[in-house]
C-alpha cells in the first residue's frame, strides 16, 4: 500500500463485494455475489460502498493507488438481464426440493450463477487528490464505458475517513478560527455517535469491526444552526445532552470556551429523574448553574431584583396582574399603566426641566418601593430607600429625618402616611406636581384609600407575587447569565415551573440580552464568546407562522455573526418556519411516522433516500444526519448520554472513550 496516496487509506481488499456493471453520472449498478458479500459482513441497505479501478492482477491500492474513487450509497437492488431466467432456473430447483431437505442436499444453490445479483447504487461523489490533498466532489466528473471498477464496503478507518471528511477549505477556515482564537492546532470535533445503516445491525456493527465514530465539527455547529428532529421518545433530548456534554468535555480540552444555555422546558437537564438516571447538571457540577423562576435549593434565581430592576420588576408584576384577572380599580390601572423608565437629559428642553422630572421620578421610585416593602417584598441586604425632599417639605412631613440619607422600610412607609396627611398643603406649597398622579395613585395603593378616601386592597394586591421577587441579587440576571457563557459554563434555565407568561417573557428578555450583547462587541470590531443556545419544542418559538423579526427568528436567522449557534429540537420538521429550516446547516433526524414530514424532509439534502427507513427504523437515538461539511447524508446511532461514564471520563476532551 502507498501511504503517500490519501486514496489507498480508503481502499480495504478484504471489503471487496463486487464490480460496477453500469455507470452514469446519477447512478451505479454493482454486481455482487453471497461470498463477497459474506466476506464484507453484509451490505446493509443505505450502505456507502467505494468503487475504483483495480490493475490487472493487483488490488486498487496498489503502487501509487487509484486516481480517483467514487462514492456510492446503496440505494436498493436493480435488474440484472440474466434475472428472469435464473429466476426459472431457481423455481424449478425449489419444485423439486423437498422438506425436510434431504441430509445430502446443498443449502443453497451451488451454480456460481444463482448467487449473482445487482446493487442500485447512488453516485455521492468522487474522492480525488489535488495539490497533494484528498478533496471530494459531490458529483461524477466523467466516467468510461469500459473499465470495471472494484467495489468495496468501507468499514472501520475508512469508513471514519469517509464519514468524517472536511474539505481542506473547511480545514484551512478551521485551522484560521483556531489561530484567532488562541488555541493549538485546529478547532475540536466532538463525537456524538457511529455509522449505522439499518436497525438490525447484527453484521455490520458486530463486534468484528469498531463501528466508525462520527465527528460534528466544531467549525459546522459554531456559530452555525443544527435542527434535532424525531417522534417522541426517539433520542431528541438525549442528542441533546451528549451534544451538550461532549462540547463541554472538548471545550475543557482543547481550551476554547463555549458557553452553552439550555431552555429546559420539562426540567430534564436540570434534575435527575428516573428516566435517565442523571443530568447534565450532575455530571459538571463545577461548570453548570441552574437558574430557575421559583426559589429552589441548588438553583439561581432567572428573577431579578424588584428594588434595584425596578423597570423589569414592575413588567414582570404588571404580567402576574394581568394575568390573575384581578378586579380593577383606578389606582390599580394607573399602576399598570406606569412607565418606571429614568428620564433621559435630551427628552426636556432645559437642565431646569429635566431637574424637576428627576426629582418627581425620584418620589415615585420610592413610594413604589415603600409600596413593595409594604407588601412583604424583602428590601436587599443594607438598601434604604432615598429620595430628595428639600427643608421645606421635610419639616412639614416629618423634622426628624432626612429621605435623602436614606429610610428603612418602615420609615418609609410612615413618611408617605404623613406627606398623605399634608398633601393638601404640600400642593399649595410646591406646586401641583410634587406629588405627580403616579405618586399618587402609588401612594393611594401603600394607605389602601382612594383619591375619596374610600378602602381598597391597595398593596395586599401585590403580595402574591412575592415569590418572583429575588432580594439578594445584585445584577441583573441576564447579565449574570451572559457572564457565565461568556466563561464557557452551561447555563441551565429550568423553564418548568412559574407563571407561564413569565416564564416566557424572561426567556425571551435573556435571549435578546445574550443577542444585544453579542452582536454589540461584533458591531464594535471585538470577537464575540461563542456560546451556543439550546430550545427544546422550538415550535413554539421558530414556528412556521412566528413572525421573523420576533428574536427567536432573529437568533436563528442572524446570530451566526455573533457566534450564536442555535440547536433546536422538537417532534416535526414542517412546524419550523421554512425560512429557518432552509438556513439550518445540520440536521439530525430520527424516527418519522408519516409520509406528510418525510416529504418535508425529502425537499432537503439526500433525506430522500432514507424516506422508507426513516418510517420503518424506530430505533431510539438512529438518527440520520447532515452536517455543514459532509454533501450528503450520513446515518449514525447517536451515543446515549451516559452520566455515569461522562463523570468516569478522565482526560477532557479524549474523544469516543
Ligand atoms: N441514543 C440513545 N441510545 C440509547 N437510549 C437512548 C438514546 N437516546 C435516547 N435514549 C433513551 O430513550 C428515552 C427517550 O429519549 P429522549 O427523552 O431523548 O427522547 P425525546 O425525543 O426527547 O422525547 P420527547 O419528544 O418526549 O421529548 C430516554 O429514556 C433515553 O435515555
Ligand atoms: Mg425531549
Amino acid at each position: 500500500m502507498n501511504d503517500l496516496n490519501p486514496l489507498s487509506c480508503l481502499i480495504q481488499v478484504e471489503q471487496f463485494i463486487g464490480w460496477t456493471c453500469r455507470l452514469d453520472y446519477e447512478q451505479a449498478v454493482v454486481l455482487t455475489c453471497d461470498q463477497w458479500k459474506a466476506q464484507a459482513r453484509g451490505v446493509p441497505h443505505n450502505c456507502f460502498l467505494l468503487a475504483a479501478a483495480a490493475a490487472a492482477g493487483r488490488p486498487a491500492a496498489a503502487e501509487n493507488g487509484p486516481e480517483e474513487i467514487i462514492l456510492l450509497r446503496v440505494t436498493g437492488s436493480a435488474p440484472l438481464p440474466a434475472d428472469n431466467e435464473t429466476l426459472l432456473a431457481r423455481i424449478q430447483i425449489l419444485m423439486a426440493r423437498q422438506f425436510p431437505p434431504a441430509a445430502s442436499a446443498p443449502d443453497a444453490p451451488s451454480d456460481g450463477q444463482f448467487q449473482f445479483g445487482g446493487l442500485g447504487c447512488r453516485i455521492l461523489g468522487t474522492f480525488y487528490v489535488q495539490d497533494g490533498k484528498l478533496r471530494l466532489g459531490s458529483d461524477l466528473e466523467s466516467y468510461g464505458h469500459a473499465p470495471y471498477l472494484a467495489v468495496y464496503r468501507p468499514a472501520g478507518a475508512a469508513l471514519e475517513a469517509i464519514v468524517n471528511f472536511v474539505s481542506p477549505e473547511r480545514a484551512a477556515a478551521a485551522q484560521e478560527e483556531a489561530r484567532r482564537l488562541d488555541l493549538p492546532g485546529e478547532l475540536p470535533r466532538f463525537p456524538i455517535g457511529t455509522v449505522r445503516y439499518t436497525s438490525t445491525d447484527r453484521l455490520h456493527r458486530s463486534g468484528a469491526c469498531e463501528p466508525a465514530v462520527f465527528y460534528l465539527n466544531a467549525v459546522d455547529f459554531l456559530a452555525r444552526r443544527t435542527a434535532v428532529f424525531g417522534m417522541t421518545r426517539t433520542g431528541k433530548s438525549n442528542t441533546v445532552k451528549q451534544l451538550v456534554s461532549v462540547v463541554m468535555r472538548t471545550s475543557q480540552g482543547s481550551g476554547l470556551k463555549i458557553g452553552q444555555i439550555i431552555y429546559d422546558l420539562n426540567g430534564e437537564y436540570a434534575n435527575a429523574n428516573q428516566q435517565d438516571q442523571g443530568s447534565i447538571a450532575e455530571v459538571f457540577p463545577g461548570d453548570t448553574l441552574r437558574y430557575r423562576m421559583l426559589p429552589t435549593a441548588g438553583f439561581q434565581l432567572i428573577l431579578n431584583n424588584f428594588f434595584t430592576q425596578v423597570v423589569e420588576g414592575h413588567t414582570t408584576l404588571k404580567g402576574l396582574i394581568e394575568a390573575g384577572k384581578i378586579p380593577r380599580n383606578a389606582d390599580l390601572e394607573a399602576f399598570l399603566s406606569m412607565d418606571f423608565s429614568e428620564p433621559r437629559r435630551e427628552e426636556y428642553n432645559s437642565d431646569g426641566e429635566f431637574q424637576r422630572q428627576s426629582g418627581i421620578y425620584q418620589r415615585k421610585i420610592a413610594a413604589y418601593q415603600a409600596l413593595l416593602a409594604r407588601a412583604g417584598y424583602e428590601l436587599p441586604p443594607n438598601f434604604k430607600i432615598t429620595f430628595e425632599a428639600n427643608p421645606g417639605i421635610r419639616n412639614k412631613v416629618n423634622p426628624s429625618v432626612d429621605p435623602a440619607g436614606g429610610l428603612t422600610a418602615t420609615q418609609a412607609c410612615e413618611w408617605f402616611q404623613l406627606a398623605r396627611q399634608i398633601q393638601d398643603e404640600l400642593i399649595t406649597a410646591k406646586g401641583a406636581d410634587w406629588i405627580d398622579p403616579d405618586t399618587n395613585a402609588l401612594m393611594n395603593l401603600l394607605l389602601q384609600r382612594n383619591d375619596q378616601g374610600a378602602y381598597i386592597p391597595g398593596f395586599r394586591l401585590l403580595q402574591p407575587y412575592k415569590d418572583y421577587h429575588a432580594p439578594n441579587r445584585t445584577t441583573d440576571v441576564c447579565d449574570e447569565i451572559y457572564q457565565h457563557l461568556v466563561g464557557g459554563k452551561i447555563v441551565i434555565l429550568d423553564l418548568s415551573v412559574g407563571d407561564p407568561v413569565q416564564r416566557e417573557r424572561l426567556g425571551k428578555r435573556i435571549a435578546q440580552h445574550i443577542l444585544r450583547q453579542s452582536m454589540a462587541a461584533f458591531n464594535s470590531g471585538r470577537h464575540p464568546p461563542h456560546i451556543v443556545i439550546y430550545v427544546e419544542e422550538a415550535h413554539n418559538l421558530i414556528g412556521r407562522h412566528e413572525a421573523l423579526t420576533d428574536i427567536w427568528p432573529t437568533i436563528a436567522k442572524e446570530g451566526a455573526k455573533a457566534r450564536l449557534a442555535t440547536v433546536y429540537a422538537t417532534q416535526e420538521v414542517s412546524s419550523i418556519h421554512p425560512n429557518i429550516l432552509s438556513n439550518t446547516e445540520n440536521i439530525l433526524v430520527s424516527h418519522l411516522n408519516n409520509e406528510n414530514e418525510i416529504n418535508e424532509l425529502a425537499k432537503y439534502y439526500d433525506f430522500r433516500d432514507f424516506s422508507r427507513s426513516l418510517i420503518r427504523a424506530q430505533n431510539v437515538g438512529f438518527a440520520r444526519v447532515k452536517t455543514l461539511s459532509n454533501p450528503f447524508v450520513i446515518p449514525v446511532q447517536i451515543d446515549r448520554f451516559d452520566p455515569a461514564r461522562e463523570r468516569r471520563r478522565a482526560v477532557p476532551g479524549r474523544l469516543g472513550t
